[in-house]
């Protein structure tokens, strides 16, 4: 790629993170999600980052501004309503000011701030790395405590949204037996918004539906949802993620002297080989999201799987597993990562999470191959990652076979990860 062709994809990618910028916060699109998502804004502020170090910082303080007292970080915070996205503040009924979701999504802020404190002036930036560090040691414990029942080092995904890979195939099998016979009516506004054919089918959206209904009639008490949930699922993509975040985590409180707090970490990293030993599927030879309530594993190799380097769950045997199938999906497609194995029968390069190609999982998956010594794959991914931006623009994800768009464009987070990793 020619230098001016990448400051040109630099300019623009600055000006969707402003044109996205809401005042403190930054919506991952305007138009099919106009709210602060969790995990977008994490992503967003390593964008901010490179161009705006104070908003980088603000974007994560802003969104742990609607951190719950029990250390609960909401998926959505609905600062200002806008009829435009369907389920509204109204139906999640968290009774919370700002009214904010109440399920939580990947946990990518402590690596994000580790990133962000690796490049400021320490002495200046010190008063707020040691506020938002409060703020993660608890929801960081929250995980411990809610989603976590049986210690085995995982993290037990409530609703597909919570796992940010809404439409997975992995959730097929464990959101069956989710009851959707009183979901009512309802009208969705994203394929208002966007091409159907790139997005979750009804029948994805009565059970979405039916799990909101559920987790609202508790009160949104967690405790109560962990106890009963109809969708209890270990997600390899929350497990790798927490791991890897918890490490950052920890040398955080290194870089503050915090010992007791460090030592609780250390506590929650001596499971992970536990959490790799649960995640594993023999069958597949890969890593998988398990349904906690059947036992069984969910049966489907995604962009997630490879998440293992990533999280620091080594094992030879198995390294080796997700290397060859790294390596075989790398020659079935034009791009890596797809969102799921091509070669999986429910493969469908445009639909969402159950093919597509999205560059904040490519992101993390990259690092992943990188920090375990596997330069050419780390490469390919970002390199992959740089093209498809390239070719079309800042879209929410790409189609791995064609390289085509799908669904939003001008996405914040796309355009963040282009800043901060896939235009080097
Ligand atoms: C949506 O509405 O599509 C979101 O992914 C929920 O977080």
């Amino acid at each position: 790629m020619s230098n001016d062709r990448n400051r040109e994809l630099d300019a623009r990618a600055r000006e969707i993170l402003t044109g996205n910028d809401r005042g403190g916060y930054t919506v991952p699109n305007g138009r099919v999600y106009p709210f602060q998502w969790n995990w977008d804004s994490a992503f967003v502020a390593l964008g901010f980052a490179t161009f705006d170090t104070d908003r980088a910082w603000r974007e994560v303080e802003t969104l742990f501004e609607a951190q719950w007292p029990d250390g609960f970080l909401p998926h959505i915070v609905f600062w200002k309503d806008d009829p435009g996205y369907f389920p509204g503040p109204d139906v999640w009924a968290s009774g919370r000011t700002p009214p904010t979701s109440g399920i939580t999504q990947p946990p990518v802020a402590a690596s994000v701030v580790r990133a962000l404190w690796d490049g400021v002036d320490q002495g200046a930036y010190l008063p707020r790395l040691e506020a938002l560090f409060q703020k993660l040691m608890a929801w960081h414990r929250w995980f411990h405590d809610y989603r976590d029942p049986d210690k085995l080092g995982v993290v037990v995904a409530m609703h597909p949204w919570e796992t940010g890979r809404d439409n997975s195939a992995e959730w097929d099998a464990p959101a069956s037996a989710v009851d959707v016979s009183n979901v009512g009516e309802y009208q969705r506004r994203d394929t208002s918004h966007l091409d159907q054919s790139m997005r979750p089918t009804k029948l994805d959206y009565d059970r979405y539906l039916a799990l909101v209904q559920f987790g609202r009639a508790t009160g949104w008490n967690h405790a109560a949802i962990t106890a009963s949930n109809p969708f209890r699922v270990a997600d390899v993509g929350m497990t790798m993620i927490l791991l890897r975040a918890n490490r950052d985590l920890l040398a955080l409180a290194e870089a503050l002297g915090r010992t007791a707090a460090a030592d609780e970490i250390r506590g929650w990293l001596a499971l992970a080989p536990k959490a790799g030993d649960y995640l594993w599927d023999e069958a597949l030879g890969a890593y998988c999201s398990r349904d906690t309530i059947t036992g069984k594993s969910c049966g489907a190799l995604t962009s997630a799987s490879f998440l293992n380097f990533y999280g620091g769950v080594r094992e030879p045997a198995r390294d080796k597993a997700m290397l060859d199938h790294a390596e075989r999906i790398g020659r079935e497609v034009g791009r890596l990562m797809p969102s799921l194995d091509p070669a999986d029968p429910r493969f469908e390069p445009l639909r969402y999470w159950r093919g597509p190609v999205w560059a904040v999982v490519n992101y993390l998956v990259g690092t992943g191959f990188a920090d375990a010594g596997h330069a050419d794959l780390a490469e390919r991914v970002r390199r992959d990652t740089g093209e498809l931006i390239a070719a079309t623009g800042f879209h929410e994800a790409y189609n791995p076979l064609n390289s085509a768009p799908s669904g939003g464009d001008d996405f914040s987070w796309t355009a963040a990860i282009w800043l901060h990793w896939a235009n080097r």
